[in-house]
């Protein structure tokens, strides 16, 4: 059969781009631990104040060291804030919606969730240098979205 030298070269063109942008998946799930959510947990959003663990979501250490974080978010804050935490040792962020989505970004890391009204998501990192990050909420949530920001700060 014969194809004409253009078709050609833009089947070939096509080929390529699918490559390229199925190795750009591959890369980041690989190099940067970007990976899909494998955790499901529910709640119900209605109880949270009275929940046991969301209800004054509190910092909890392990007897080795990690330590797990419960935060509420909602319109149009984070609770702890600020949520002061330890350099070099895990951390799990346990983050739910006490009203409508929002997100949960932690600006300069690989933190970037969604905090979903009725949900539980759960994403743990490791702070290397202490500091200063910005919680952004980058889901749009209301009048005050742009306004929603929090505070962790590794010591
Ligand atoms: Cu919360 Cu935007």
């Amino acid at each position: 059969m014969h194809i004409d030298l253009y078709e050609r070269i833009w089947m070939w063109a096509a080929g390529v781009l699918i490559v390229l942008f199925l190795g750009a998946i591959v890369a980041t799930a690989a190099a940067q631990a970007i990976q899909p959510p494998g955790h499901v947990e529910t709640l119900d959003p209605t109880t949270i104040a009275s929940h046991p663990e969301f209800g004054t979501p509190t910092l909890v250490t392990r007897p080795d060291g990690s330590v797990v974080v419960p935060v509420v978010a909602g319109m149009f804050s984070f609770t702890p804030d600020p949520i002061e935490l330890p350099a070099h040792m895990p951390v799990t962020f346990r983050v739910t919606s006490a009203d409508v989505v929002h997100g949960f970004q932690i600006v300069g890391t690989n933190v970037n969730v969604m905090a979903i009204p009725g949900y539980v998501t759960q994403v743990t990192v490791t702070f290397e240098t202490p500091g200063e990050h910005t919680i952004a909420c980058n889901e749009y949530c209301g009048l005050m979205h742009h306004a929603m920001v929090g505070k962790v700060v590794v010591k």
